[in-house]
């Protein structure tokens, strides 16, 4: 099931024209086996000295090389793939690829995806002990340095050329462990115990019919990938939907109605610091389900009495420990902003995030969202459409500022 620091992370893995590329294999299997998403880019000299059939078998994903394939014309975001990445690693990086990187040469896909990278970026140089040593390789690396990359410096050994002196790729366990290392110092929620909620409810009429939302629960899991990746251990109590749980620090909590999700709410939210209310409870309920089908023989219509359904997040909040941060969401369609900050004052939360099903793109079943954050002091943040994976991003930066105290958080 992998480790619980690369588990669900997103790398992009470069690789280039050396011979050291057949140690990639071993780089790539150890991600992979530590539950880490890969996806290979390789220059085509790369593909000199290893196929991309064995790296997408092991990856399972298809390699990237060019900026199109050939025969279907299907194009391949550098932009894309620069978002998606948590991290880029290039190994083996060759003196020419360094160079290119250190110029903003954008002449291949490895390169483009480079510059379009937004988060870290790892580089393991191999080659002969005199490229190495050249001045211009020298000058090139402190200028990736000073650009914010991580240089995993080659090892001294016999190369390839049979000539012993510094320039073989560091062995790939040592470059798997500064991988670790670099996720492991981003664990800013670090034994931090986070309660969820998330997806529908199902509130039942008869046996085969229900009252329910069309929420797909994907918010609420993005969150909770999210929270963990950042070493927090975290309860999801999720109600029905089809999504799985990848990371193995999530305790995952089936419910289906309201009732059995504030019960679930009550035993994980005692001892939580932080709780996300997520989901999309239904707020009532019929008054009695039906042991039997209901027939539609024998009557010209029905009325369904429906009673109110308790408010999972108000009560969780009334009762409220100092310094524990609570989390609403706000899903509406008018008067937003309003509504949202009135939550927030009722049910006693300490942040707000709003969805407008006016938005396209925003709230229910799709992979993408718009929010806006609303706070205790009354500040707004509007952010603009992005993947939910993101907008989780941006939902437990907040949280960790309102936890490090960097913005007050009121205690009522
Ligand atoms: O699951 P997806 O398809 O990815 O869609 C995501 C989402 C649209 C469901 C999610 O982004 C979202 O907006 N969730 C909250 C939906 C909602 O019920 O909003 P609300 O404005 O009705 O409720 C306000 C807050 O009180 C929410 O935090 C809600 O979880 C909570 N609540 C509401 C009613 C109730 N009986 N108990 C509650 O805890």
């Amino acid at each position: 099931m992998g480790n619980k620091t690369l588990s669900g992370r997103h790398i992009v893995l470069g690789i280039t024209g050396g011979i050291a590329a057949y140690k990639s294999v071993s780089l790539l299997r150890l991600l992979v086996k530590a539950g880490a998403e890969v996806q290979v880019v390789i220059t085509p000299a790369g593909k000199e000295f290893i196929t991309p059939v064995t790296l997408s078998a092991l990856s399972g994903r298809p390699v990237v090389s060019e900026f199109f394939t050939a025969n279907t014309g299907e194009w391949h975001s550098h932009v894309d793939l620069g978002l998606w990445a948590d991290l880029m690693v290039i190994a083996p990086a060759t003196a020419s690829t360094i160079a290119k990187m250190a110029n903003g040469v954008a002449d291949n896909m490895l390169v483009t995806t480079y510059l379009s990278a937004k988060e870290h970026v790892m580089v393991a140089p191999a080659m002969d002990l005199d490229m190495f040593a050249h001045p211009s390789t020298t000058r090139n690396l402190r200028q990736l340095e000073a650009d914010g990359v991580e240089i995993i410096a080659p090892a001294a050994g016999e190369l390839a050329s049979h000539l012993v002196g510094k320039g073989r790729m560091e062995e790939p366990e040592n470059i798997f462990a500064r991988i670790e290392a670099f996720f492991n110092s981003r664990e800013d929620l670090k034994g931090v115990r986070v309660a969820i909620t998330a997806g529908p409810t199902y509130e039942k009429i008869d046996p085969v019919r229900f009252i329910g939302n069309y929420s797909s629960g994907k918010m609420g899991f993005a969150i909770a990938e999210e929270c963990a990746r950042r070493g927090a251990d975290v309860s999801l109590i999720c109600g029905p939907c089809s999504l799985d749980v990848k990371h193995p620090s999530i305790k995952r909590i089936d419910v289906e109605s309201a009732v059995e999700m504030l019960e679930a709410a009550k035993r994980e939210f005692a001892d939580a610091e932080v709780g996300i209310f997520s989901a999309a409870v239904a707020d009532y309920r019929p008054a009695k389900s039906e042991s039997s089908k209901i027939k539609r023989e024998g009557t010209s219509g029905m009325t369904l009495e429906l009673v109110k359904n308790p408010d999972i997040a108000a009560e969780i909040g009334a009762s409220k420990k100092p310094g524990t941060i609570l989390v609403g969401f706000a899903l509406e369609t008018d008067n937003e902003k309003s509504n949202a900050a009135h939550k927030l004052e009722k049910k006693n939360l300490d942040m707000v995030v709003l969805n407008s099903l006016k938005d396209k793109g925003a709230g229910f079943r799709c992979d993408t969202n718009k929010i806006s954050i609303v706070l205790r002091d009354g500040e707004i943040l509007d952010f603009p459409l992005k993947s939910k994976r993101e907008v989780a991003a941006d939902i437990i930066d907040g949280i960790v500022e309102l936890r490090s105290g960097r913005r007050r958080v009121k205690d009522v």
